[in-house]
């Protein structure tokens, strides 16, 4: 989604902005541009693509100033053009960045219209550059023009405003779209998320909804949506800026799958003592939330939605406590009937999922609690809810999420656990799982051992344009990731079914050109899974199959086998996640994909 870098400072901030940007990247983009006051004009240059095309540009045509704002921009009104790339501008006065959608800008455009004001792109954000204008025309201090035009938008926005009458003050605002204010020392930045900002300061401030931040070099004001002055606190980030290089890794998505053995220790961290999970982990109100669930509703979109599905699995089967598991695109529009003794749980890696946050505040006067699991402290999930386990797992920068999948099944776990003890778990029980989550490091290092025969079996995708995935029980959810990473980033098509299903349906596409991947465990579904296995072999459809190692399932023609160490059942989903996350990861670099960059797709995604 669109990233906003700005900033306002003593030295020059055009480079500052830059790499703020290139940061930025990993939400997903298609043009980007920059504006600087420069003595007492704004100066602005723009590119379609990709951000080094307007670095290109900026090393013929530098800009300079102090105070500036920048933008990558991803498409939602309007062709992904340079015409329509940020920043936008009311005449020579004024420039504004926008990340998110002005739902009610079409009427203001023809109030505008009518009133004399020319548009130069198809954007929704142009209408809030000359409602700014006219604010100012007719008298307003730019702070009190911000105020009067956030008044008229409706919809989720973060604005970064420059004005060039006003060469040292930088205006941010925000409502529903993430924005934080990075400070410096006699200098501030405002960035759609701190990774932008790491190079230049540690220390930010989260603004809340409704927030209108002017920042100077040596000061900001924070005024809330009633227009209040107030203090929002300053916390340090705690990854190190390393976390957001690749280091010897090719690719983000490559590190990241790497990086899951220590996630998993990540996740567990000060979380576990004398074999049991500490439940103040959650937050200090934990203890009289979860003595009353009654029941749990899981809310979370793309692969945050198909961890909510594993965790059916666990609350059910392992202590029977009813979960149920939406989509949150379909959860926030439906008449949705809650329970007494609902805690909802939202699953998010970003904390900032536009229909995942909509969802949360629909329906929060009707549940018992709210819970987020989360790898972003201070997003506007984790702030919004009532209790918060953090997935500790580092910032994700490939658009494929891996490592916030398997440390989002860890901490779901853990969840169960804790709950689970009101609703029958044993001690003993409880002690198992903590071990086996323990173990989880070692054997997931050992599932990365396998990275070369899983790259030798990528090579048979590489020419098919279609993919099924299957799996039963708690792996069928896996199948259905495992689908979802192989499409996102290496454009194949390919669909998730859970394995019985095949004969009502699927089974007629199998032919020699379609591979079946299938993730098959040695648990009390094997045979059953064996025997869907059989429906496709007779069809000729070629099998690779994701076994476990105790198991009769060899390699032969038709079917290429990979056996796994075995692991106990409550760990399989985590563990045979792994391997499709390498298989779809070795599949898009043969075809030459995007790897962390899938075209259309954003990172982040602040709008619905
Ligand atoms: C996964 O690989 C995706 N890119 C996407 O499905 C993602 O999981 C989804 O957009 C939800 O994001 P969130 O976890 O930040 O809420």
């Amino acid at each position: 989604m669109c990233g906003i870098v700005g900033a306002v400072a003593a030295r020059p901030v055009a480079e500052i902005l830059l790499e703020g940007l290139r940061r930025l990247e990993y939400r997903g983009y298609d043009s980007a541009g920059m504006a600087l006051i420069d003595g007492k004009d704004i100066h602005r240059l723009r590119r379609a693509g990709k951000v080094s095309a307007l670095a290109d540009a900026l090393s013929t045509e530098p800009l300079r100033g102090h105070t500036g704002i920048a933008h990558t921009r991803w498409a939602t009104h309007g062709k992904p053009n340079e015409v329509n790339a940020h920043p936008h501008m009311s005449g020579e006065q004024l420039a504004v960045v926008h990340n998110g959608i002005i739902e009610n800008y079409e009427p203001i455009k023809v109030q505008l219209i009518e009133q004399g004001y020319v548009f130069t792109s198809e954007t929704d954000t142009e209408v809030v550059a000359h409602l700014l204008d006219q604010a100012i025309q007719s008298g307003m201090s730019l702070k009190q023009a911000v105020q009067n035009t956030v008044s008229q938008l409706e919809g989720a926005f973060a604005l970064g405003v420059i004005h060039k009458d006003f060469p040292d003050l930088l205006v941010a605002a925000r409502k529903g779209s993430p924005l934080v204010i990075g400070v410096g020392m006699g200098e501030y930045f405002i960035a759609s998320d701190q990774l932008a900002l790491l190079p230049v300061t540690d220390r930010f401030m989260f603004l809340e909804d409704g927030d209108i931040a002017l920042l100077t070099q040596d000061q900001v004001e924070v005024m809330d949506k009633s227009g209040q002055d107030v203090q929002r606190s300053i916390s340090v980030y705690e990854h190190g800026i390393s976390a957001v290089d690749k280091g010897e890794f090719k690719h983000f998505m490559l590190k990241e799958i790497y990086e899951q053995p220590d996630v998993m220790a990540q996740v567990l961290e000060g979380r576990i003592a004398s074999g049991h999970v500490l439940e103040q982990a959650f937050g200090v109100d934990a203890k009289r939330v979860f003595d009353q669930v009654k029941q749990v509703q899981i809310v979370a979109c793309g692969t945050s939605y198909h961890a909510g599905m594993v965790a059916k699995y666990w609350f059910e089967e392992l202590i029977g406590l009813p979960c149920m598991v939406e989509v949150a695109s379909e959860f926030r529009y439906r008449s949705v009937v809650i329970r007494e003794g609902t805690l909802l749980i939202t699953l998010s890696q970003s904390g900032e999922t536009a229909d995942t946050l909509a969802a949360l505040r629909d329906v929060k006067s009707q549940i018992l609690a709210s819970l987020s699991i989360c790898n972003v402290p201070g997003s506007s999930l984790v702030r919004e809810s009532d209790l918060c386990l953090m997935t500790n797992a580092g910032p994700e920068i490939g658009v494929a999420s891996t490592k916030a999948f398997t440390s989002q099944l860890v901490a779901l776990l853990l969840t169960c656990l804790v709950i689970g003890r009101r609703h029958g778990l044993s001690s003993e029980q409880e002690k198992q799982i903590v071990t086996d989550l323990q173990n989880l490091p070692t054997l997931t290092r050992a599932i990365l051992d396998l990275d070369e025969p899983v790259k030798a079996m990528a090579e048979a995708f590489a020419e098919k344009h279609h993919a099924l995935f299957l799996g039963r029980g708690a792996l069928y959810p896996i199948a259905l990731e495992g689908a979802l990473k192989l499409k996102e980033i290496s454009y194949i098509h390919a669909e998730g079914y859970p394995a019985g299903e095949l004969k009502h349906g699927p089974l007629a596409l199998v032919d020699k050109d379609m591979p079946v991947v299938t993730v098959a465990p040695n648990n009390e579904m094997l045979d059953k899974l064996k025997a869907n296995l059989q429906e496709v072999r007779a069809r000729g459809g070629e099998l690779f199959v994701f076994a476990g190692c105790e198991q009769t399932l060899k390699s032969e023609e038709g079917m290429q086998v990979i056996a796994l160490p075995a692991c106990s059942k409550l760990m399989e989903p985590i563990v045979y996640t792994l391997p499709l996350q390498l298989l779809s990861y070795h599949v898009a670099v043969l075809k030459g994909t995007d790897v962390d960059q899938p075209r259309n797709l954003a990172k982040s995604v602040t709008v619905e």
